[in-house]
């Protein structure tokens, strides 16, 4: 800032218009100052860019021509700080929504009243800025407010649903004994077996979001909890002429992590390989002990469509889906990617699609828990 006695010469005050100009222009924002009629008499560097119009073009002409093209200043219903800050006297504060085509853009946009000695209002500052950004994590952040609320509600209600469906499972069990196979009664059973299955899961992605924050200290022999898994979902892999191939290292130590945690982990991802590989395919489930990092790490490799370039940011957010209504909510790998980071675990994949090489089409996801060898 300049110190008084250098304003006093002409040099030091071309000297101090030099620094405020710099200053404006070195702000990213959009600024635009206005008189009490709207009229334009300042803006910056920003704002010239952003409407790509020279500043003769601009000046005197009231902001509301310029930037709505309206005959007179914005209606009450549309958000205007430079309108509040005239008819208030007080600096106005309004968030802007625009739709463009299928995307939504936010803008804070800030008026400060400038006084005269009497108090009156003689000038508006406006400054704007796209929050798009951080609008769209706050978002996601209240997505998740509501997802944890949400949980809660299901936690009650899988409590409550959890007895019916053991029942429903345990009798379909019996009469699927007593059912020869082949036969229409047995294929029926087959296909309410499954779907009491998809149901428990759908459930239990749906809990896993209420203990979001929860440390459970437990430890999982890896090996033995996919075993256990694969034989429930047997009947599925054969049905749907999916062949399984197992890796699994005999040295592995157990893995940090509540093994029904883990069990609804590879349950989701051999759920979701099933469903890449309709019309049939190899899954290979491999684990292996990372013993430079201490980590085990657990594999699942597909040769399903593979997931397209422009899906992958999402796969891992709650409610993706590409599969068809009812076919699954999209939380399987949002309540996967949760439970693993109660344990410092992580879940990576790698994919390829049929259009990007037919040969090496699959996909395979990769978790990493740390081992435990307490
Ligand atoms: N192995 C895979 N191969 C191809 N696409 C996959 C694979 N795993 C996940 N995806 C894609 O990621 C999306 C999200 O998966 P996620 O498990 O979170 O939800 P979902 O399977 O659609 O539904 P839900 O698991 O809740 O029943 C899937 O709809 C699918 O498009
Ligand atoms: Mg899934």
């Amino acid at each position: 800032m300049k110190k008084e006695h250098e304003l006093n010469t002409k040099e030091g005050l071309l000297e101090a218009n030099r620094f405020l100009v710099g200053v404006v222009n070195g702000i990213k924002d959009t600024i635009m100052v206005v008189d009490t009629d709207y009229k334009i008499i300042g803006v910056n560097e920003s704002l010239l860019r952003k409407i790509g119009k020279p500043m003769h073009e601009i000046d005197g002409r009231p902001c509301y021509r310029l930037l709505h093209n309206l005959d007179k200043p914005c209606a009450l219903n549309h958000p205007c700080s430079i309108r509040d800050a005239l008819r208030t006297g007080e600096i106005c504060d309004v968030l802007r929504t625009r739709l463009i085509g299928p995307n939504i853009t936010y803008t804070r946009s800030i008026a400060y009243p400038i006084l005269n000695d009497q108090g009156k209002i003689v000038r508006v500052i406006q400054m704007e800025r796209d929050i798009t950004k951080w609008k769209k994590v706050g978002d996601q952040f209240y997505n998740i407010q509501k997802l944890v609320s949400m949980g809660k509600l299901a936690a009650g209600l899988a409590h409550e649903l959890n007895n019916p469906m053991a029942v429903i499972l345990g009798f379909v069990d019996l009469l699927l004994e007593k059912t020869e196979q082949g036969t229409q009664s047995y294929d029926i059973l087959k296909t309410i077996e499954r779907q009491g299955f998809n149901c428990k899961r759908i459930v239990e992605n749906l809990t896993s979001f209420a203990t979001f924050s929860k440390i459970t200290k437990h430890s999982t022999d890896v090996n033995k909890s996919l075993e256990r898994v694969i034989s429930v979902i047997m009947d599925i892999l054969r049905n749907e002429k999916i062949v399984i191939e197992k890796n699994f290292a005999g040295d592995l130590p157990r893995a940090k992590g509540n093994p029904e945690h883990l069990r609804q982990v590879f349950t989701n991802l051999i759920t979701n390989a099933v469903a890449a590989m309709r019309g049939g395919g190899l899954l290979t489930i491999s684990t292996r002990h990372n013993s430079s990092e201490n980590r085990v790490e657990i594999l699942f490799m597909d040769t399903g469509h593979g997931i397209k370039r422009e899906y992958r940011d999402e796969v891992f957010d709650p409610f993706f889906t590409t599969r068809e209504v009812g076919e699954g909510p999209g939380l399987g790998l949002s309540a996967c990617f949760g439970l693993v980071s109660k344990y410092d675990g992580d879940i990576t994949f790698e994919t390829v699609t049929e259009e990007e090489d037919r040969k090496k089409k699959g996909t395979t996801f990769t978790v990493s828990l740390p081992g435990d060898f307490s």
